[in-house]
């Protein structure tokens, strides 16, 4: 069976996600499209030479009509933020980028699974779903992943251990009402609440770091893309190879965490060929069980004031 991807944006992220998933894995065939009909041509050109590298894939411009028979359909396509934007800030934009996506690619006849990165990504991976009319397996956001591989590196560093070893996690929207599961965090083999250095004002430290990293990073170099490119070619492989693997995603919650609303919010997730094979509760402190919904209420919010 061919491993097809079409990938629905060539902007920094998507351009920066192409480079990564074919050196990642293999691709037989990769079709990119943007609104700008010109960069996916040249992108693709680009591309093409580190096939020596990377190995054999068809890399060309295509349009919505190509995932008919891809196995992955991956949304970056979007308004970025600018200095000083929330992700919110982008809704009303990127929802009107999105209706525009779905209702093609779904009437090419793609049945396999979408990937969406765009931002506000929970509240444009629930509408990715409504939208379609997928089974809700079948649509993976990449939530609070790159929140967690930051918070991953910055404990790694604090406590001077490998990153490898730090088992800690941020869960809820990919924004503003994120947090932490620090109560149940564990760094080399140790509660990270057990660390002499860690105190109750360093854990909010780390905690408005890692809301306020992706708008640092803007503002020094205008855009983030190494980091979320790194998240969608770690979920992409995983559907192209079938291999299960879990990461902080956003998910389709259906109860957990006690949460009422029909809702993709960051959780742990599994995923393997299939999409979605098994959406995880974490276990959560009461005082991180009220942050969880605290996030998804923010977000029904959001999703209530959008007309479809
Ligand atoms: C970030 O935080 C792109 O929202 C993403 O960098």
């Amino acid at each position: 069976m061919s491993r097809k991807v079409l990938l629905v944006g060539d902007g920094a992220v998507g351009s920066t996600f192409a480079n990564d998933l074919l050196q990642h894995t293999n691709v037989d065939e990769l079709v990119i499209t943007d609104v700008v009909k010109k960069r996916p041509i040249g992108d693709s050109m680009d591309l093409e030479d580190i096939i020596p590298f990377a190995g054999e894939c068809n890399i060309h411009a295509g349009e919505y009509s190509d995932a008919k028979d891809a196995d992955v359909v991956v949304i970056t396509a979007g308004v970025p933020r600018k200095p000083g934007e929330t992700r919110l800030d982008l809704v009303n934009k990127n929802v009107k980028i999105l209706k525009s996506i779905i209702q093609p690619v779904v009437d090419s006849g793609f049945d396999g699974v979408f990937v969406v990165s765009a931002n506000p990504v929970d509240i444009l991976t629930t509408l990715t779903q409504k939208l379609s009319g997928f089974p809700k397996n079948k649509v993976i956001g990449t939530g609070t992943s790159l929140d967690s591989a930051r918070l991953q590196v910055e404990l790694a560093r604090k406590l001077n251990v490998p990153v490898a070893e730090v088992n800690s996690m941020v869960l809820g929207e990919h924004g503003d009402t994120s947090f932490e599961n620090f109560d149940e965090s564990v760094v080399a083999k140790k509660a990270l609440k057990d660390y002499d250095a860690i105190t109750a004002d360093v854990l909010n430290d780390i905690e408005a770091d890692i809301r306020q990293k992706g708008g640092k990073i803007i503002e020094n170099k205008g855009a983030t893309f190494y980091g979320i490119a790194m998240m969608l070619t770690q979920i992409v492989s995983a559907v192209l190879d079938n291999r299960a693997i879990v990461l902080p995603l956003s998910a389709p919650i259906n109860g957990e965490y006690g949460i009422k609303h029909d809702l993709y919010l960051g959780t742990p997730t599994a995923i393997d060929g299939t999409g979605i094979s098994h959406v995880i509760e974490a276990k959560l402190s009461d005082s991180e069980i009220k942050k969880m919904l605290n996030s998804a209420d923010k977000m029904q919010e959001v999703l209530a004031g959008i007309s479809l």
